[in-house]
Formats: structure tokens, C-alpha cells, sequence
């Protein structure tokens, strides 16, 4: 069974190797800001019987540091794309490339820098209390008893969840779940957090609450990779905005030029349309 936290990594509290390198001020170890992260070529999923091509030709690069938006509607790639880029799935056609070299010849270095906060919160579920949940990743890097406390402490203060230390993490609601997931990356401090559907199941501080933590993350040098269909909540903080629908890469540039050359065929809302009174509040077009 692989750690559902870290890509590909074992779920058992097995110590991983980890050491930890000194970076500039403001520049995260380990990575240079806008040394390019993830090389995808001609990437596509095909899956059998009738040969259904969950992505297909996907080319796209990935720096580090920012915040990605790669946007699409239900079924159009996003969370394959996620579990592809993990190294959870292998491709049908094409190549991964993490650093410059395979994806599947690195995915020591993916456990260490890279977290995943899955669509599924409940399926990333793997300490017995929430406080165990969170330290989980943090034990797994090999830290010191003392240093996984405090990384503990941190994230469930960041998240709201020190009331709800003790607790079995699954009798946490949806949200909690998910801010749980949040608080066990944001302890493992990856470099590069890649993040399915951030805002699933969130009430309105709870969204708040990621995107400050999606703020903070990008301020400190971090990669920060969003999938999500609610660009409202998020695109502010995105300098990239990707489309993807039918699992084609439609549309790749800053989030306001892609927003002015939106099809309407692709199922993505431009969120800068406003609400002027109560007769506006509705998805509904007039
Ligand atoms: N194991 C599988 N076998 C067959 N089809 C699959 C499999 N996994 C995913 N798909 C299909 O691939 C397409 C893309 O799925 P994916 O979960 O990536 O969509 P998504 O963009 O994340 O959608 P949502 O917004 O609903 O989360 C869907 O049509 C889905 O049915
Ligand atoms: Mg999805």
C-alpha cells in the first residue's frame, strides 16, 4: 500500500531518508525558483475496453515556484492528470518528466518534494488520531520526536483542528477531512504541493483558510499546483491558468488571457462576471 500523502511512498512508519538543504532567503531548498519541475510530452491516458482516451497529448511545462491553475469541468483529466504527475499511473502514451529526468526514475526525490492533497480526503486517512494523522509524514522524513511536535502543533493551529486533536480523523466532517489532508503536507513542508479540488466540501473560512495557506506557501518559494473547476475561488493567486476539457489541453497562458479566448464549449465559467443585486445570484445564464 503506497502513503497516500507523498507519491508513491510506503504507507508503514518506515523512516525515509531526508536531508534537509539550506536555500537563499525567501527561496525554497532543494528547488530553483523557475528551474522547470515537471516536462510533460505528448502525454496521454487510454483506457480499455472501447479505448477511451482520458487525456490525449498533453505537452506542458512546469516551473518551480507560483501557483498553477488547471482548470476543467467534471470528467475533463484533472484528477488523472494529478495521479499521473504523482507517479501513481503510468501513461498510456508519452512521458513524465520530474526535474529532467523520468518520472519513474525519480520518485525518491517526488516523495520528498512533492504532496498531494487528493480529492478524496477520506482515502489519505492514515494515523489513528487527527494529531497522528498529521505527524505521519512528518516521522516518515525521519525528524526528530521534538521537531514532528512542533510541526504538528503548527498545522493544527493553521487549520483550526487543536480542538480536534484526539479524534479519529474519521469522524471528521468532509471539511475537516480535507483541512486534515491540508495540515499533513503543510507539516511535511514539500516543496511542491499539488492540490485536487482544494475547496470540496468547505464552508466559506475554510476556503479562506486554504487559499491563505496557498497564499503563504507561494510567498515562501513554493510550487503550488491547483486542479480545480471553482476559479473563483482561487484564480487571484494563479499566474498560469490551464483549460482542459475532454482531456485535451485547450488553453495555457496568464489566467486574463485565457480567460478573454474561454470557449464556452469547454464548461469553464469566467468568474469575473459580478453579481449587481439578488436577480444576478445564479449560475443560470439569462
Ligand atoms: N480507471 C478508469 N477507467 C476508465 N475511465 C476512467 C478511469 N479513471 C478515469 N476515467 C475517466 O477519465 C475521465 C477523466 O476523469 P478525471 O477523474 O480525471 O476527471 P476530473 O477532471 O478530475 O473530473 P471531476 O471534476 O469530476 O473531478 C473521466 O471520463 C473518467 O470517467
Ligand atoms: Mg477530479
Amino acid at each position: 500500500m503506497n502513503n497516500p500523502r507523498v507519491p508513491g511512498g510506503p504507507a508503514s512508519g518506515k523512516k525515509t531518508a531526508m536531508r534537509k538543504k539550506t536555500a537563499p532567503p525567501g527561496q525554497s531548498p532543494g528547488s530553483d525558483l523557475h528551474e522547470t519541475l515537471y516536462s510533460v510530452k505528448n502525454l496521454s491516458k487510454i483506457f480499455p475496453p472501447a479505448g477511451f482516451r482520458a487525456l490525449s497529448g498533453i505537452n506542458m511545462e512546469l516551473r518551480a515556484g507560483g501557483c498553477t491553475l488547471i482548470a476543467g469541468s467534471n470528467g475533463s483529466g484533472k484528477t488523472l492528470l494529478m495521479r499521473l504527475l504523482a507517479g501513481l499511473l503510468d501513461p498510456t502514451e508519452g512521458e513524465i518528466f520530474f526535474h529532467g529526468k523520468p518520472l519513474s526514475k525519480s520518485l525518491d526525490r517526488l516523495r520528498r518534494e512533492v504532496g498531494l492533497i487528493f480529492q478524496d480526503a477520506e482515502a489519505q486517512i492514515v494515523g489513528e488520531t487527527v494529531a497522528e494523522d498529521i505527524a505521519f509524514g512528518p516521522k516518515n522524513l525521519g525528524l526528530s520526536r521534538q521537531e514532528v511536535a512542533g510541526r504538528v502543533a503548527t498545522a493544527l493551529a493553521a487549520f483550526g483542528l487543536e480542538s480536534k486533536r484526539d479524534f479519529s480523523p474519521r469522524r471528521l466532517s468532509g471539511g475537516e477531512k480535507r483541512r486534515l489532508a491540508a495540515a499533513g503536507i503543510i507539516a511535511m513542508r514539500a516543496e511542491t504541493v499539488i492540490m485536487d479540488e482544494p475547496f470540496a466540501n468547505l464552508d466559506w473560512p475554510g476556503v479562506v483558510q486554504t487559499l491563505e495557506i496557498i497564499r503563504a506557501l507561494k510567498n515562501t518559494g513554493k510550487t503550488v499546483i491547483l486542479l480545480t473547476h471553482e476559479l473563483e475561488k482561487a484564480l487571484a493567486l494563479a499566474d498560469r491558468l490551464v483549460i482542459l476539457h475532454r482531456g485535451i489541453l485547450r488553453d495555457d497562458g496568464k489566467p486574463g488571457d485565457v480567460l478573454n479566448r474561454l470557449d464556452p464549449a469547454w464548461g469553464v465559467r469566467d468568474p469575473r462576471r459580478n453579481y449587481r443585486g439578488v436577480e444576478d445570484c445564479s449560475w443560470l445564464a439569462e
